[in-house]
């Protein structure tokens, strides 16, 4: 049985109904606790996720699957939805149900949406689920600008720390309602920890001692680097560069066991290697000062030379997976939260595991660091000598070689598999939509169905991530961005029989369609979370599993060739992550002012699929889009 979950598929264990509802005492109920004064008076305000009716979601759900689904299998689902919505019937008793939940939560979603999108989904968090980050190619090329620029972004990350510790951050908000800002307390001094069957996240920055020190890691060597003095102030920009070169200069040898390789494994065998690995008790000491730390900064080797046109590309690469065991997948804990990657050659970037929180607040975060660097340092350092950063020593028994010979073989496997392909879209941003009074993410949307089905001829399932935050706890849902008007307009616009004029007002009607989509989905009336929370619910109550979830159609509803996200950014950066399904590929986009920033990833065994293809067909459809816009004055419509 398949669920939708995040952009991944996710199982959602039919075989174990009650084993999913069990509450998980690992599992770190995401909640504000911790905060108090004037951070809980807004939580507080914000609305309750609601319910969406029964009757709006099976409507929404037939009119979601035309544009993918045959004219046949559309006749069978929808006797199916009949069946499940009739008065009395499966569908009002699971709505109950979830309305019960909704009553007796803070959010009836959140705590499932952790477990089953992240927690329980077992591939690997490299690739499969944690975003990586490129950021633009700083100004050093060499050992002492990597420490130098290294040490600036920590103080800055630091910087950030103090306003979340103070609950100083600006309230944020969306269509001009305020969000959730909950996401912002889980992303620091937190990690993911492996289970045997489900993980867990921890967050210590709500523990009684919260931590002090970040962890480092260079040439596959982990240091813990205290970043307070002990008068509580944050270490300067200068500090952290002695402390820094102290680092570099004692971890110089580069045949270091990769240990931090075992968390690129799938889930359940580094659930395994993970129980052997922490027990020795050095081991075990040092694995928790890593998930102890406020974040991991990871200072990377060289990786392979590329010209200047495929930096972006390669940079991608080196932010979602590190290269390959030969370069620096190994350089990494990628189980925790946030991680700052970089290079000697100027590359900057992060990589995120997803657990606790969505893009925009790390970009938030990031956007504020690159700020923060860019600033001349005017903070005096005290003279007080400083403690020598501590090594973190790992003991490898055959048994750990063995597992870390095992991650290092997958990880390569699956490096050889990406394809990444970053495209800076140069000929315009979102003025062009908007001087055409248009929703600018609707028209790129519109513009990837277009590219979409002149690769494939066919509309797929396509996946965008909207926003929940406007309500307390909020993570996401589905905006479905392949509907009938987007079928419509992609269909006609390489016909030769049709007209210009024609051609723009299905085009109006797409981009319209799909705004009004987002609308629905950031007020929580989109059909995928509801569906799944229906779905929960009969798992919950250990009832058979209705029809419509086990019909074929439900499979293709959540088979998603084109997982796609915005996170935008004041930073000219771009966020990637790799496709959800083997024969589909990931688009993250960043639509700045006057160009735009696109990552596309897909499978290299995947004959049908090519992301600089898709890349070229996206910069082609946007193109002729504008020049059909141009073309046809707005008088002739
Ligand atoms: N005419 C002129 N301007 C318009 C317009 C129109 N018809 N419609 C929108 N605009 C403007 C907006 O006012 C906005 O202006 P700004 O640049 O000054 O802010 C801009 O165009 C962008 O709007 P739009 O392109 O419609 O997108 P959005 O900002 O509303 O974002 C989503 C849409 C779906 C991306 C957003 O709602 C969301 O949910 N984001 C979160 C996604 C997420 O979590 N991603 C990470 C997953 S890991």
């Amino acid at each position: 049985m398949w669920g939708i979950c995040s952009r991944t598929m996710v199982k959602v264990g039919m075989a174990k109904p009650c084993g999913l509802m069990k509450p998980c005492h690992l599992v770190k109920p995401v909640s504000a606790t911790r905060v108090t004064g004037r951070y809980l008076t807004h939580q507080k305000g914000l609305p309750n996720l609601p319910v969406p009716p029964l009757q709006q979601t099976c409507e929404r759900y037939i009119a979601a699957l035309e544009p993918i689904l045959e004219v046949d299998e559309m006749k069978h689902t929808n006797e199916l939805v009949d069946e499940f919505q009739k008065a009395g019937g499966v569908g009002e008793r699971l709505q109950r149900g979830l309305e019960k939940r909704a009553r007796n939560t803070e959010n009836w979603l959140s705590e499932w949406w952790v477990k089953v999108a992240y927690l329980e989904y077992r591939m690997p968090v490299v690739v499969h689920s944690s975003p990586g980050l490129v950021l633009p190619r700083m100004n050093f090329r060499d050992k002492q600008g990597q420490i130098r620029f290294a040490a600036k972004l920590i103080a800055g990350v630091l910087d950030f720390k103090t306003m979340i510790d103070n609950e100083t951050l600006p309230i944020e908000y969306l269509a001009g309602k305020p969000l959730c800002m909950n996401q912002y307390y889980e992303v620091l001094s937190s990690c993911r920890i492996p289970g045997l069957k489900r993980d867990s996240v921890v967050n210590h920055a709500k523990s009684s001692r919260p931590p002090r020190h970040i962890t480092v890691v260079h040439n596959f060597q982990f240091f813990v680097l205290d970043v307070y003095n002990s008068d509580g102030t944050p270490l300067t920009a200068d500090q952290l560069c002695v402390q820094l070169e102290r680092i570099c200069s004692s971890s110089l040898q580069t045949n270091t066991e990769p240990v931090g390789i075992l968390t690129t494994q799938h889930r359940d065998s580094w659930g395994k290697a993970y129980v052997n690995l922490i027990k020795d008790k050095t081991n075990q000491e040092s694995v928790s000062a890593i998930q102890r730390s406020i974040f991991t900064l990871c200072l990377d080797g060289a990786m392979p030379r590329v010209s200047d046109e495929t930096y972006r590309s390669t940079a991608a690469i080196q932010m979602l997976h590190g290269g390959g065991s030969q370069w620096n997948s190994g350089n990494r804990w990628f189980d925790k939260t946030l991680q700052f990657i970089i290079g000697e050659d100027g590359t900057c970037g992060a990589n995120y595991e997803h657990a606790p929180a969505e893009g925009p607040p790390i970009v938030a975060l990031i956007d504020h660091v690159v700020e923060y660097t860019r600033k001349p340092e005017t903070i005096r350092s005290p003279m007080v000598p400083l403690p020598m950063p501590r090594k973190l020593h790992f003991n490898i028994t055959p048994e750990v070689r063995k597992d870390i010979e095992e991650a290092k073989n997958s990880m390569n496997i699956l490096a050889q598999d990406l394809d990444m392909r970053v495209m800076v879209f140069g000929h315009f941003g979102k003025n062009v939509p908007k001087a055409h009074k248009m929703s600018p993410d609707a028209f790129i949307q519109i513009a990837l169905q277009l590219a979409y089905y002149r690769m494939y001829r066919r509309c797929c399932a396509t996946y965008e991530s909207a926003s929940l935050r406007m309500f307390r706890l909020g993570r996401t849902d589905t905006i479905r961005s392949a509907s009938s008007a987007s079928a419509a307009f992609v269909k006609a616009f390489d016909d030769p029989s049709k007209q210009n004029t024609e051609k723009v007002a299905l085009m109006v009607k797409a981009i319209k369609a799909h705004r009004s989509y987002t609308n629905m989905a950031i007020s929580g009336q989109a059909i995928d979370r509801h569906l799944l929370g229906l779905k929960m619910i009969a798992a919950e109550e250990k009832l058979t599993m209705p029809d419509i979830f086990t019909d074929t159609a439900y499979g293709k509803a959540l088979h998603y060739q084109l997982s796609t996200s915005q996170v935008p950014s004041k930073t000219d950066c771009v966020m990637c992550f790799g496709p959800v399904v083997s024969n589909g590929y990931g688009v993250c986009y960043n639509p700045m002012d006057d160009h735009m920033n696109f990552a596309v990833s897909s499978f290299n065994t995947c004959e049908e699929t090519n992301a600089a293809h898709l890349a070229q067909a996206m910069e082609d459809a946007l193109l002729d889009m504008r020049t059909l816009l141009e073309r046809t004055p707005a008088a002739k419509l």
